[in-house]
């Protein structure tokens, strides 16, 4: 039995009529009781009885004569549904092997254990119930007082005394240090510090506040002997920084990494001693301590770097730590802000003390639009309105977003019209300037005015380099085009263009950062990235187009959304900073200044607008009770609709069971350091056998996809990816397929050539093959793989099988599907998808199955559905109907009656996966998958490596699953011997 079941769709509306079908040996094509036309796939029924009818049942007539008015249209709307139930998939065996399956299965059943083994005594069932009743627990406050683990050390104390004291007063960098503004404010800082658990400071950039406020508790505790009751650790919201000012900090003491200052990020570390020392992490690192030491009492002090990004993590960091404080009498928090929302802070901690360092930066002179219209001269044109422009569906003004959406279309007939009536009355501005303002296009992103801005600064400022913020990576490609093409808008002279994005060659360059030759002016096109992240420190004139590419989350049609949109207040004076970091400098912002005032003052917290699945995992998995009461405490609190998805979202992956407690799964996923729906991938491609695509796949989810998009080279981009996905219709089994190919390549020293070809960041595959480590150690450790070696022979005796993979991936993305058809436009077929919620999304034109036109199955899953301008899947594969039995949500047999009274018998997976199926073939399937959930429940709650032998319900199970998803070679891997 090589091939075990056809699948088929009606009529062949899915896909051309050849390809609808499976490849049968032994020559009977079409599933078993069809009786159409098996080459055509036309005709064929899915039905197990009732017999052939025509196809387009009701196609022809009209509706019975005698029906009137509301009848007629009732009449139509049930023959559209029968319609509709008959052209769903066809899920069947091949004839003849219906009585070969029931044999396999009458084995499977006699071989199960009667009674699964789950008694206690095992470490992780210990572990967790420990959880539950920690979860149990939470849900009362618990005040009871915890000390710090740093018990003092005299000896410790006066050594390290002794070795400050002797330090060098009036070295080079000690003499940097005093001139920083944070210097003038150490003893009040300390004092500060000293006598309050919660301190806010604030300052701008560059004012010492990361390098210097660890540096003062440090040296005031070694200086006065304390240093063994001291632990710093001071919080980065980004791996690269972590690093960097942990290496710049050690350099200023005059030390090497690993001493007083170290680093610790996911993957990496350089750890200092364990007392009187500064450690610099991510937040990430912190969380994670929190699962073995909840009260923190191996940290003295804690500082939270660059908490005005308000990102998820460090949000939820902030909850956590309100939650410690009442029972740490002796920690210490300190909050860090680069911007003005320090009092939303100090108001979150009972009205804490706030601290202002003064900044210095150089004035910078700050144009609006108005006044850039003015002194270029550009106008801009009245365009009919677009498509795009069209008011947003009416369940978008129920969300909190939603709502500031709208309020910012009514700012400009309530701040900007009446603003340009008073520029008017003034007079100082031209009629065409008046004129353009008055258009709303004026509020659009107009890339010829931020050409002829860069023009105007070129030749008319002196000299200095020039960053321009755009949303995205379009703009960025748009501008570019207009500045190097032939055309109206190049710019000629002596300039240096750099495209600045996070998915471009050029992030790693660091010509970037160094000054360009002299009478070379450097031009810098990017997005929020070099607000913060990236500086560039010979800027003297930043434009900035005032709008930001920002994802939300819409909980009522769990949807997220990625649109430009204005920036906040914040945003705007980091860009105009970044103007003067070394003399006097310039900002031109490309909206008005009536605009200005109408901006939120800070970007909304990244809390409020993501899914929160991975988040209710981690507060679950911290033991701290119901997430609802939990999140209620957080400084802006998510809507509760967003929290209830999640647990929907958990709790149809059986990761949550219904009193919310984590399932023995869903502790496993909880310790996964990736989303839920990834961990479960992960945990299944142990058992079945196929690890390293799959950690492959699951790394990339994770972090983020190796590819770069280089400017001007997209098509031939694509081309690549197409050639590397090898036809499996499938941007995951991409993912695999790249970090495959270049491993492969690294063994024999063409790695670097294989990136060049491929458009591959050979960093960031680097880092995908450490966590791909990172996962495998997981689950060896787990006992679910023999090896940790994810690429040992043992770990993949199915990795070749594709049709297995592509069912493991659905696994993981389930229920994210997606059902596919071909639509016409022009003379080409483009697939077209329909989810659960959205009717119509498109494929992302960077997927591999964006321009394919010759699918095998009606289905997909998918990992981000976004809406833009349209809903577009950003990723994708292709899979089997089968797969979606065996790993869906669960089976139900169903048995419906069309309106003549003919039966039709189906298999429904959920409200949106159905698929027509006769009752003995559904009965097999369903018996089948009953005995795969056993056995996963099983395997979960006494993980163990897998059993193959086939004559143990184990390997009986797995293999019947394995056979039936059945078997294409994805290509030849070698793997390495572990035997
Ligand atoms: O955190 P904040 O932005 O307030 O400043 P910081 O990161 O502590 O940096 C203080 C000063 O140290 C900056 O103005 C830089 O001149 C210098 N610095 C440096 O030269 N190299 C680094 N890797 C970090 C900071
Ligand atoms: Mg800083």
């Amino acid at each position: 039995m090589a091939e075990n079941y056809y699948y088929g769709s009606r009529g062949g509306s899915y896909h051309q009529p050849e390809s609808g079908w499976g490849r049968g040996t032994g020559g009977a094509r079409g599933y078993s009781q069809a009786r159409g036309d098996p080459d055509t796939g036309r005709g064929g029924r899915g039905r197990g009885r009732g017999g052939g009818r025509g196809r387009g049942r009701g196609g022809g007539g009209g509706p019975p004569a005698g029906l009137r008015g509301r009848d007629i249209g009732l009449y139509y709307a049930q023959r559209q549904k029968e319609s509709q139930r008959e052209s769903r998939s066809v899920l069947a065996l091949p004839s003849g092997e219906q009585g070969a399956w029931q044999d396999v299965l009458r084995r499977v059943s006699a071989l199960a254990p009667t009674r699964p083994a789950m008694e206690g005594g095992h470490q992780f069932v210990d572990a967790w119930h420990q959880n539950i009743a920690a979860n149990r627990r939470a849900d009362r406050i618990s005040t009871q007082p915890v000390n710090s683990g740093l018990t003092p050390q005299p000896e410790l104390d006066e050594s390290l005394q002794r070795q400050e004291n002797e330090r060098d007063p009036f070295s080079v960098m000690g003499l940097f240090r005093e001139k920083l503004p944070a210097f003038a404010m150490r003893d009040e800082l300390l004092l500060l510090i000293r006598r309050h658990p919660v301190v806010v400071i604030s300052g701008e950039t560059g004012c010492g506040k990361t390098t210097q406020v660890p540096q003062f508790l440090l040296e005031d505790a070694l200086l006065n002997g304390r240093a063994s009751t001291t632990r710093i650790v001071c919080t980065q919201p980004r791996r690269i920084s972590a690093i960097s000012i942990a290496e710049r900090v050690a350099q200023e003491r005059h030390e090497r990494l690993g001493q007083s200052v170290g680093y610790q990020i996911r993957l990496e570390s350089r750890l200092p001693r364990e007392r009187g020392s500064i450690l610099y992490c991510t937040t990430g690192v912190v969380l994670q301590w929190l699962r073995s030491d909840p009260n923190l009492t191996g940290v003295s002090h804690i500082v939270l770097d660059e908490i005005h990004e308000r990102d998820l993590q460090s949000d939820f960091l902030i909850t956590v730590l309100k939650d410690i404080l009442p029972r740490r009498a002796d920690l210490k928090v300190i909050l860090m802000s680069a911007t003005l929302n320090a009092e939303l802070f100090s108001r979150y901690f009972r009205n804490c003390p706030m601290l202002n360092i003064p900044g210095f930066t150089f004035p910078v002179t700050e144009y609006y639009l108005e006044d850039v219209l003015e002194m270029t001269g550009f106008r801009i044109p009245s365009q009919s309105r677009k498509a795009s422009d069209k008011p947003e569906p009416v369940w978008h003004k129920h969300t909190k977003r939603g709502k500031e959406t709208a309020r910012a279309s009514d700012a400009f007939q309530d701040y900007v019209t009446p603003y340009i009536r008073h520029l008017e009355s003034q007079g100082h501005y031209s009629r065409s300037t008046l004129d353009s303002l008055r258009l709303p296009e004026s509020e659009e992103i107009n890339h010829e005015l931020i050409a002829t801005l860069i023009h105007h600064i070129h030749a008319h400022e002196k000299s200095g380099a020039v960053l321009v913020f755009v949303p995205g990576w379009d703009d960025i490609s748009k501008v570019n085009r207009l500045l190097t093409d032939d055309g109206p808008y190049r710019l000629r002279g002596r300039v240096k263009i750099f495209p600045l994005h996070s998915l471009m060659p050029t992030i790693n360059q660091k010509e970037i950062f160094s000054r360009p030759p002299e009478g070379v002016r450097k031009i810098v096109i990017a997005t929020n990235i070099a607000e913060t992240s990236i500086t560039i420190d010979d800027v003297v004139f930043v434009v900035d187009c005032g709008k930001i590419k920002m994802t939300n989350y819409d909980p009522k049609s769990n949807l997220a959304t990625l649109k430009p949109e204005w920036v906040a207040e914040a945003n705007a004076r980091q860009r105009r900073g970044r103007a003067g970091r070394v003399q006097p400098g310039i900002c031109y912002h490309l909206f008005t200044k009536s605009r200005a005032m109408t901006l939120d003052k800070f970007v909304q917290p990244e809390m409020l607008r993501t899914k929160l699945e991975e988040l209710v995992l981690q507060i679950k998995s911290l033991g701290f009770g119901k997430v609802a009461p939990f999140l209620s405490k957080v400084m802006e609190p998510p809507e509760d609709l967003t929290i209830e998805r999640a647990l929907t979202m958990l709790r149809t992956i059986n990761a949550l069971d219904e009193e919310e407690q984590l399932t023995a799964l869903g502790f496993h996923l909880s310790k996964l350091p990736m989303d839920p729906q990834t961990g479960k991938m992960v945990l299944l491609a142990a058992i079945f056998g196929c690890v390293d695509p799959i950690l492959s796949v699951a790394a990339s989810l994770t972090f983020k996809d190796a590819f770069m998009i280089p400017l001007g080279k997209e098509k031939l981009a694509d081309e690549k990816r197409r050639q590397l996905s090898r036809g499996t219709k499938s941007d995951h089994l991409l993912l695999a397929n790249a970090i495959q190919e270049w491993e492969k390549a690294r063994s024999n020293g063409s790695n670097r050539d294989f990136c060049w070809e491929f458009f591959l960041s050979e960093s960031v595959l680097r880092m995908l093959v450490n966590m791909k480590q990172q996962f495998a150690d997981y689950l060896c450790e787990q006992k679910f793989l023999p090896s940790s070696n994810y690429k040992a022979k043992s770990c993949n005796r199915n990795s070749s099988n594709e049709a297995l993979v592509r069912a493991i991936v659905c696994a993981g993305l389930y229920p994210n599907v997606a059902s596919l058809k071909m639509k016409r436009r022009g003379p080409v077929r483009i697939p077209s998808l329909m989810t659960v919620t959205e009717r119509r999304v498109s494929i992302h034109p960077k997927s591999v199955n964006a321009s394919e036109s010759d699918f095998k199955h009606p289905w997909m899953v998918y990992h981000v559905m976004m809406k833009g301008n349209s809903v577009l899947v950003h990723d994708c594969t292709e899979i089997s109907p089968m797969s979606l039995i065996f790993f869906g949500e669960s089976l139900k047999l169903k048995n419906e009656f069309l309106s003549d009274g003919t039966a039709l018998e189906s298999i429904q997976v959920d409200p949106f996966v159905t698929f027509n199926c006769s009752r003995e073939t559904a009965d097999l399937f369903k018996s089948l998958r009953a005995h795969w959930d056993k056995l996963l429940e099983m395997k979960i709650i006494k993980p163990d490596q897998t059993d193959w032998d086939t004559n143990r319900f184990e390997g009986a199970v797995i293999d019947s699953i394995i056979r039936l998803l059945s078997s294409s070679p994805i290509g030849d891997s070698v793997y390495d011997d572990d035997e």
